[in-house]
Parts: structure tokens; sequence; C-alpha cells
């Protein structure tokens, strides 16, 4: 596995291994890497000959005040876990690597999209989303990238970068991976104490409430569905509901009737931690 560190040195192991028509498989991380992103990993090992983890934690996506800082960061567990799934190269470049200036002169919007759901307050957050992507696809260049229906709108955000902007990426979007008792996992739960993590369960029980309703013909339409998931959420001291929505799974927009295939999205903070979570409700699905 090759540890690559310079735009330059990606660049190289492009020209070097990419001989004869070897598809190229990547995974954008931000590292502190669980099960959840070795999923992804597994999965561009299966379909591709090559693949190639990124691991980059953006500062364009983090709002003044987040938790760039304090953003879990293990360089060490994380090269293991990719040396065990015998990935080929990483790539984890330095800051200044991947912005060399002080202040980017030209920086994306993806307009509406990311000012919906999580870009209410995280203002600006899609915006240094694509613009990261839309480097990290021109560095790295891959065939395919794999993303995590963990976060909807991002994959939503990136399928539309990539029309816009007509790159030659198909993106890939991968299962969400949970704990046993059903909290998605995520690199911001090693936040949580553990009472805070027997609470965060909650999001899970919400969506899963909801997809009952809709699926027991209970309810149909949104606003009475978002008002019991909201009362089972509140039930819980330490959770704070950010948005409770269903919405049209391809574009986010929500509903009001509600038309399945839906994704029941939310976002709460659990203590001063903030989380997400979503399923997408269908008909057969069980
Ligand atoms: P990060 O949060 O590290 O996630 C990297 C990828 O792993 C994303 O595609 C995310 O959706 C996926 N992922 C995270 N938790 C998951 C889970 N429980 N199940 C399945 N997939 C999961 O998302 C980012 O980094 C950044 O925004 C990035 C795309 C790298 C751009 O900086």
């Amino acid at each position: 596995m090759q540890i690559i560190k310079t735009i330059k040195d990606m660049r190289a192991f492009n020209k070097i291994l990419r001989t004869g028509n070897k598809t190229m498989g990547f995974v954008p991380t931000m590292g502190a890497l669980h099960e959840g992103h070795l999923s992804l990993v597994r999965r561009s090992r299966e379909e591709n000959a090559i693949t190639v983890v990124s691991i980059f934690v953006n500062p364009a996506q983090f709002g003044p005040g987040e938790d760039f800082h304090r953003y879990p960061r293990d360089p060490v567990g994380d090269l293991e876990k990719l040396s065990a799934l015998d990935v080929d190269a990483v790539f984890m470049p330095e800051g200044s690597e991947m912005y060399p200036e002080p202040s980017r002169s030209v920086s994306l919007d993806v307009g509406g999209i990311g000012r919906m759901l999580c870009g209410v307050s995280r203002p600006g957050h899609f915006n240094g989303v694509a613009t990261v992507v839309a480097k990290l696809f021109n560095i790295v260049m891959p065939d395919r990238a794999y993303f995590g229906r963990k976060d909807l709108q991002q994959t939503v955000v990136i399928k539309k970068l990539v029309r816009d902007l007509n790159f030659d990426v198909d993106i890939i979007v991968c299962p969400v991976i949970r704990e046993k008792d059903g909290l998605a996992m995520s690199s911001r739960n090693s936040y949580l104490n553990a009472g805070e993590r027997k609470a965060a369960t909650v999001l899970f029980r919400a969506l899963k409430l909801g997809e009952k309703l809709i699926l027991a013909g209970e309810m149909d339409n949104a606003p009475d569905v978002r008002r019991e998931m909201e009362k089972m959420v509140r039930s819980e001291p330490l959770a704070d509901p950010d948005y409770i929505e269903i919405v049209d799974t391809r574009n986010l927009q929500p509903m009001q009737g509600i038309k399945l295939p839906a994704a029941l999205c939310i976002a709460a903070r659990i203590g001063s931690t903030r989380l997400i979570d979503n399923i997408i409700v269908d008909k057969k699905r069980k």
C-alpha cells in the first residue's frame, strides 16, 4: 500500500499503475475510519482493479465554531485498517497541499440543494464538500467514487456536481452501516459519553417509528408522521432535534402527502454533538 502525500506523487502513481484498462475506485474520507468507511472500501475493492482512499479533514466544509480542530484524527489506526483491506494507495495531503493560498480564489456554489436540511444549520458546508471533492476527483481521477447513504444530502450534492461539471466519474451510493443497537456509525460518535451514547439511539428509533406508521398505512401525510417522530426525539432528555423531514429521495424536496420511495431524514444534537441519520421507506422494503 502506497502512502501518498503530494498531488505530484498522486499523479505519478496514476501514470504508472493505470496502464491498460484497469479501473480505479476511490473512497474519499476524513479519516478516523470505522466499519461504515470500510464497507465503501470493500465495495470498491470488489468492483475495481485499483482502490485509492483519501484521508483529509477538509477545513472548507467546517463553519466557524464547528469541530474542525477537535475532529477525531487517527492516521496510524487508519493506515492499519486500510492496509489490512489491501488498498493500493492512500492519499493523505497536508492542508497546505490542498489549499496553498491563504484564501482560495475559486470555490463552488452548489445552489439551493446546499441550503436545505443540513445546509440550514451548516451554511456553506456543502459548497466546501463540493469544492474538495471536485479537487480530489481532478487529482485522483477515478472511474468510480463510493459514498455512504448515511450522508444522503451529500450524495445528492455530489451527483449534481458530477452532472453539472461533467466529471467522468460514476457515483456509487452504499448502504448505512449501523451499530448493533441501530446507531449509524460516525466518526463523531466518539464525542458521546456513555449516557449520550445510549440517548443517540433515539435517531434510529424515531426513523423506524416513522417507517412503521407509513408502511402500516396509519398515516399518509408528512406533517403527522413528523410530529410523531419529533415527539419520540423530544422524549429523550439529552436529544434536541435540528430537523425531521420526509423528502423525495432524488431531489430532497419535502413531501406533504407521502409518496414512496420517501427518505426520512433526521438531525439532532445529543448533548453538544450533532448527529444525522436517514432511512429510505419503500413498499417492498421490510
Ligand atoms: P467522512 O465523514 O469521513 O465520510 C466518508 C464517507 O464514508 C462518506 O461517503 C460517508 O457517507 C461514508 N460513511 C460515513 N459513515 C457511514 C456509515 N455509517 N455507513 C456508510 N457510509 C458511511 O463525508 C465525508 O467524510 C466528507 O464530507 C468527504 C466526502 C470526505 C469530503 O470531505
